[in-house]
């Protein structure tokens, strides 16, 4: 090839790049590296802080220091502006810290030169911890849209929910599996008696098998017969709880097992969109959830058609980016027109060695799709209201209650499964309720979070956890 040649296309993909302005994103994180779900309570690890710190340093790096080369159009580099940034997480006591960590990366301390002031009287005031930032951790029980959790309960509270993935118990696929696997499960006996009894080493409790094992191998120096752990029994371990997980979270031909997907995929929209129709409002997002809810929305997004590897439970810290951009001058703020979407995933901790990958979202061949188009993608499997929630799920009662008598005033503009219809004034009621009690109970766990991590009451904590068992597959 001629060396000129050679020059321009080393140079192409850094003059296309410089072209695009990056004007908002919405970032979905797992936890860091915890201890096993089998030896309650869980807790967050130093491993885990140091894999949650590592990505929200990069995605500092990234989208929000100056220089960096992806700086979200506006973004304040150093000194955070609440504006600009919505943090949530489940009040939990692996997600919650987790998003703290990642948000220390994200936006460090200011150091001591800006983290003081001068009174009135002249005297100089120093922060505490460098001037270590406050960003709020909305709590919610799944999403960041706290004024409609009761729609964000994710599949523990929405009965088809519940008994689709129940079906999967009495399915072929299962039967057939649990079967098969008899014998590999009771060899492992040596290793996990301890804490899980014979008769609950089979297939029915692979996730929670693979678990203990996996946390195991990263943290017990001691593992009993660990002679038995070969490379390939760690392997299929993990395949095994894969397929458990993903058929839980997700059926194609019974898409309502995926209510945790759906939800989730409502709320990127609602954010993402809050930028494009705000004209740069809120650019920044950060959710932290379960893996079941990245399963749900690998099924529904199409992206296990993309790559197999969708099909497997994504490692601790994994993050998933939506990301808005634009080819246009940034200011004044793109037409819709203008904006695209493009959509990264990352497995396990993000660092400068490891970068999220773009891949092409429902079945597309292209990695960036124009915003109109991403809308009606994502709104073939959104589920982003109350009402559209109750019908799907089949629920009537509690916050589905009587839709005829009060919700007819408020939802007459059509009842697709993704209209932002609005919410009845009894149901608003009952979730005003349930919002003040959600403020309450953050505001309290973040005194205690502040406080001391291990200081958090565990009685109440696992009370709030018991509530959404069945969803807290963090
Ligand atoms: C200045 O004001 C602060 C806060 O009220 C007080 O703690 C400090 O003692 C004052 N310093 C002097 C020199 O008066
Ligand atoms: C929906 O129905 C299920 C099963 O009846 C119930 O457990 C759940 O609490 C209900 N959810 C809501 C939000 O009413
Ligand atoms: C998926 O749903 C279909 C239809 O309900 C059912 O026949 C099949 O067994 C299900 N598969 C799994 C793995 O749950
Ligand atoms: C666990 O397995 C070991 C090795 O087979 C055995 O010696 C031990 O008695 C078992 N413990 C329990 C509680 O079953
Ligand atoms: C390691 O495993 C042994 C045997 O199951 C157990 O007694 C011990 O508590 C474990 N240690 C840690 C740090 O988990
Ligand atoms: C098992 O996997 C680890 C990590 O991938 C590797 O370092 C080791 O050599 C493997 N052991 C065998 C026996 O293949
Ligand atoms: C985006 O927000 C605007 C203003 O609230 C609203 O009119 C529009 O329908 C929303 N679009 C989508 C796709 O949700
Ligand atoms: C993430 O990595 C794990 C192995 O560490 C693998 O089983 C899984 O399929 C991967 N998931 C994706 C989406 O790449
Ligand atoms: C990662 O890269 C950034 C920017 O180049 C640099 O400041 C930082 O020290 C690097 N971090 C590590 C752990 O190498």
């Amino acid at each position: 090839m001629h060396p000129q040649t050679v020059l321009t296309l080393a140079l192409l993909p850094s003059l296309s790049t410089a072209a695009e302005t990056v004007l908002g994103v919405y970032i979905f994180s797992r936890h860091g590296d915890r201890t096993a779900k089998s030896t309650p309570p869980t807790i967050l690890t130093d491993l885990g802080y140091s894999e949650v710190f590592s990505s929200g340093t990069w995605f500092r790096n990234h989208y929000i220091a100056n220089g960096s080369p992806a700086q979200i159009h506006g973004i304040a580099p150093d000194i955070v502006k609440l504006s600009q940034i919505t943090a949530s997480s489940p009040l939990d006591s692996v997600l919650m810290p987790s998003a703290l960590g990642f948000l220390q990366g994200l936006y460090p301390p200011v150091g001591s030169t800006l983290a003081q002031e001068t009174l009135r009287n002249g005297t100089v005031v120093q922060a505490p911890l460098n001037g270590y930032q406050f960003i709020p951790v909305g709590v919610v029980s799944s999403g960041t849209l706290s004024e409609d959790t009761a729609w964000l309960q994710g599949s523990g509270n929405c009965a088809n929910a519940i008994i689709s993935s129940n079906n999967y118990f009495i399915s072929p696929e299962y039967k057939t599996l649990d079967q098969s696997t008899r014998g590999f499960y009771t060899s492992l006996g040596p290793v996990i008696n301890a804490t899980i009894p014979a008769d609950q080493t089979s297939f029915k409790n692979a996730f929670t098998i693979f678990d203990l094992i996996n946390v195991a191998e990263i943290h017990n120096a001691t593992i009993p017969s660990s002679d038995l752990l070969t490379n390939d029994t760690l392997t299929q371990l993990r395949t095994l709880a894969d397929t458990h997980e993903f058929n839980l979270a997700y059926n194609a031909s019974d898409p309502i097992r995926a209510i945790a997907g759906a939800t989730l995929a409502a709320e990127v929209l609602q954010a993402l969109n809050k930028t494009v129709a705000g004209a740069g409002k809120a650019p920044v997002t950060i959710q932290f959830g379960f893996y079941a809810q990245f399963q749900a929305f690998f099924g529904l997004a199409d992206l296990t058609q993309t790559n197999p590897d969708f099909f497997g439970i994504p490692d601790y810290a994994s993050t998933m980016t939506f990301e808005l951009f634009t080819n246009a001058a940034p200011s004044p703020f793109p037409k819709p027109e203008d904006i695209n979407v493009r959509f990264f995933f990352h497995n396990g901790t993000t660092g400068n060695n490891s970068a999220p990958v773009a891949y092409p979202l429902f079945g597309r061949t292209d990695n960036s799709l124009p915003w109109n188009d991403f809308v009606t993608g994502i709104n073939k499997f959104a589920i982003g209201n109350q009402p559209a929630w109750c019908e799907a799920c089949g629920n009537s009662t509690g916050v589905c209650a009587s839709p005829s008598t009060s919700s007819s005033r408020s939802t007459s503009t059509g009842s697709g499964s993704s209209s932002s219809g609005g919410v009845s004034k009894a149901v608003a009621g009952v979730i005003g309720a349930m919002v003040t009690l959600a403020v309450i109970l953050g505001v309290e766990a973040i005194v205690m979070l502040i406080a001391g991590l291990r200081l958090v009451k565990k009685n109440r904590l696992n009370a709030a956890m018991r509530q959404g068992s069945d969803t807290l597959k963090a």
